[in-house]
């Protein structure tokens, strides 16, 4: 493991479907208001895949934008990694389908189920590829289509989620780069978060169709209590060891589940929320592993990260699984 090898983002690019469905929209189909949406969870608007569009379209359009912004072609990359809950289908992987659109050569492809940690993952395991010099460049994509695991009948799920993809490609950069990563997981409490059928325990059938089991189940109030309290561990896990504080943290990209949450982290981490929090949460919902990935890329546009700044990304999930990652940009 060459370990003076800097890690970076060298490209990024996100996909967000055009059909935004607001709150206004929802108090149509469930017994829900734009004040309850708003206070508890921060959320306006969400976006939602149209019919036939598929997680790995969502996923090849955030992917030619990162190789774009990176100015390599899909020749260029060596390893695609995917990182999504929602697949087109168990198998082929959605990586391999995404191979076959970006026109990429015979190089190796996986998904990774992580949920809403899934960018983190995928970043750590590039990461470790690009820094021990086996691949130069790595195309992580997080790409979710919530909107079909979601019970449009479920008032306290339906109006969290989004769908949408985030795509970056990590590479050698020659200052600053992956300065830290933590990941974790809890499997007891994975019960906490789940779609209980179509797997080998409870494969698919018209009773487990009749009864609704191929939705997300959410236990949501305990998920909060956890996520909070992770989140900030988190946090606190990757920047302890490089002796950096949350006055040192330039900006912190969490992942968008819940604008409380985020609050309640940032309260934790000593950051003011106003000037060090980026949050999309508004216009895009949760959208599982894609919501990190999105918010990056979408800083990065807006010029809210400049060379040399101290970023933070933060995430936590089903599993239950978490990771944090700090990058000197
Ligand atoms: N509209 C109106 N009322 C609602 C709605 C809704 N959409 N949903 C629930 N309610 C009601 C409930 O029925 C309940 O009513 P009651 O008091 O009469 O029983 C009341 O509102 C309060 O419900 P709570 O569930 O206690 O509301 P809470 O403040 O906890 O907010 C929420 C719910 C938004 C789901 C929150 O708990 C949350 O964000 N949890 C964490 C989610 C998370 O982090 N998920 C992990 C990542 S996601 C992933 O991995 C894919």
């Amino acid at each position: 493991m060459c370990t003076n090898v800097k890690v970076g983002f060298v490209g990024l690019g996100k996909y967000l479907p055009e059909n935004r469905l607001t709150n206004k929209d929802l108090e149509k189909i469930v017994d829900t208001s734009d004040e309850w949406i708003v206070a508890r969870t921060g959320i306006k608007e969400r976006r939602i895949a149209r019919e036939g569009e598929a997680t790995s379209d969502m996923a090849v359009n955030a992917a030619r934008l990162a190789l774009k912004s990176a100015k390599l072609s899909a020749r260029d990359i060596e390893l695609i990694i995917v990182a999504t809950i929602t697949p087109d289908m168990f198998f082929p992987s959605t990586a391999c389908i995404v191979q076959e659109k970006l026109g990429a050569p015979k190089i190796p492809a996986f998904d990774i189920s992580v949920a809403c940690s899934g960018f983190m993952y995928g970043i750590a395991i590039a990461n470790q590829f690009v820094k021990s010099g086996t691949y130069k460049h790595v195309l992580v994509i997080a790409a979710e289509k919530m909107s079909s695991v979601t019970d449009w009948k479920d008032r306290s799920t339906c109006v969290l989620m989004g769908d949408g993809a985030g795509a970056a490609v990590l590479g050698k950069v020659a200052d600053g780069g992956i300065l830290s990563v933590y990941l974790g997981a809890d499997g007891t409490k994975g019960n906490l978060l789940k779609m209980p059928a179509g797997g080998s325990r409870m494969p698919a059938s018209i009773s487990t169709v009749e009864a609704g089991l191929h939705y997300l189940k959410m236990q949501g109030n305990e998920l909060f209590r956890h996520a909070v309290k992770i989140m900030a561990e988190a946090a606190l896990k990757a920047t302890e060891p490089l002796g950096l504080k949350g006055e040192d943290i330039d900006l912190v990209i969490p992942h968008q589940a819940n604008l409380r949450i985020l609050h309640a982290v940032a309260k934790r981490m000593g950051i003011d929320p106003e000037k060090k929090l980026y949050l999309n949460i508004n216009k895009y919902g949760n959208m599982s592993a894609a919501s990190s990935a999105v918010a990056l890329a979408e800083a990065v546009e807006e010029g809210r990260v400049k060379k040399g700044d101290t970023i933070l990304l933060d995430a936590f999930g089903a599993g239950l699984t978490w990771g944090a990652i700090v990058v000197k940009w």
